[in-house]
């Protein structure tokens, strides 16, 4: 298949979770942009509501953290073609300060709804025979980076689920595969990717020079959804502008 038409979704149906703002509306907008037919989720309902009316999409409000709210989640959505599991909490704080209560918020938002979410969907994913799950990592997967602990912690597991998913979900036609970006300017970083932030060792370590945008995590996640990376799975693709090479 040629790369225009691998990149078209066009009745394709995708659920993106944290919709509403920063790189989960970014991703939205693409897939719209591509054809596909979009269940967008978050549990701010005013923002999701106002960009599904723009998408013509379907608007469901629930919490990633609530196991009960992600079954009712998985029983609005139905059977999707595309999971974009975005949605995701930092606490930003060093280790020592970090509370039971941030510890429990981002392993229940980051790990544990990431994977009842994949269970959900990849299980109707392996009973139709196709599909493909995106979760969205992080560099910080990859090398250890101040006050960002248990968030990186969380994003590590998710990498290593992919792999796991993805060798068992392969044989019956269903791609799990990782997205790990670097820092980008959204509500979840609007002070450490701040200009002129000084708090860590930052932009110092990008050989891009530049922090990423929404735009291009958007552009990884549509191509890795479609046809056009069709033989890959379990990878955890890192789109940092060099920030892990130290
Ligand atoms: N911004 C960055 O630099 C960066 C870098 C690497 C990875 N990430 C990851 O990218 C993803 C998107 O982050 P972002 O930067 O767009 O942040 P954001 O804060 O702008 O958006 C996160 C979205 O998730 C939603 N959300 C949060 N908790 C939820 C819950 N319990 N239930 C349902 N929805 C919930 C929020 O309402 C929001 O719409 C996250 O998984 C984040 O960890 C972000």
């Amino acid at each position: 298949m040629m790369i225009e038409q691998a990149l078209d979704f066009t009745g394709r149906r995708v659920l993106v979770t944290g919709a509403a703002n920063g790189f989960g509306r970014a991703i939205a907008q693409s897939f719209h942009a591509r054809g596909a037919q979009l269940v967008l989720a978050d549990i701010e309902a005013e923002p999701l509501a106002t960009l599904a009316d723009e998408l013509g999409a379907q608007a469901c409000v629930f919490d990633q953290t609530d196991p009960r709210s992600i079954e009712r989640l998985s029983e609005q959505a139905g059977s999707v073609d595309v999971l974009i599991n975005n949605a995701g909490a930092l606490v930003a704080k060093p280790l020592l300060e970090t509370t039971e209560a941030d510890i429990r918020l981002m392993l229940d938002t980051d790990l544990v709804g990431v994977l009842l979410l994949m269970q959900h969907f990849g299980r109707k994913m392996v009973a139709q025979r196709h599909g493909v799950i995106v979760s969205i990592g992080s560099q910080t997967a990859f090398c250890a980076g101040e006050n960002r602990a248990v968030y990186a912690a969380a994003k590590a597991a998710v990498t290593q689920l992919t792999k796991a998913a993805a060798v068992e979900w392969g044989p019956h036609g269903v791609r799990v595969v990782c997205l790990a970006p670097g820092r980008s300017l959204t509500r979840m970083t609007q002070q450490t990717a701040a200009p002129g932030y000084q708090g860590d060792r930052g932009l110092a370590r990008v050989p891009l020079g530049r922090w990423g945008s929404a735009q291009e995590v958007a552009n990884m996640t549509l191509f890795l959804a479609s046809e056009a990376a069709s033989y890959v799975t379990g990878e955890t693709l890192i789109a940092d502008g060099g920030y892990v090479l130290g």
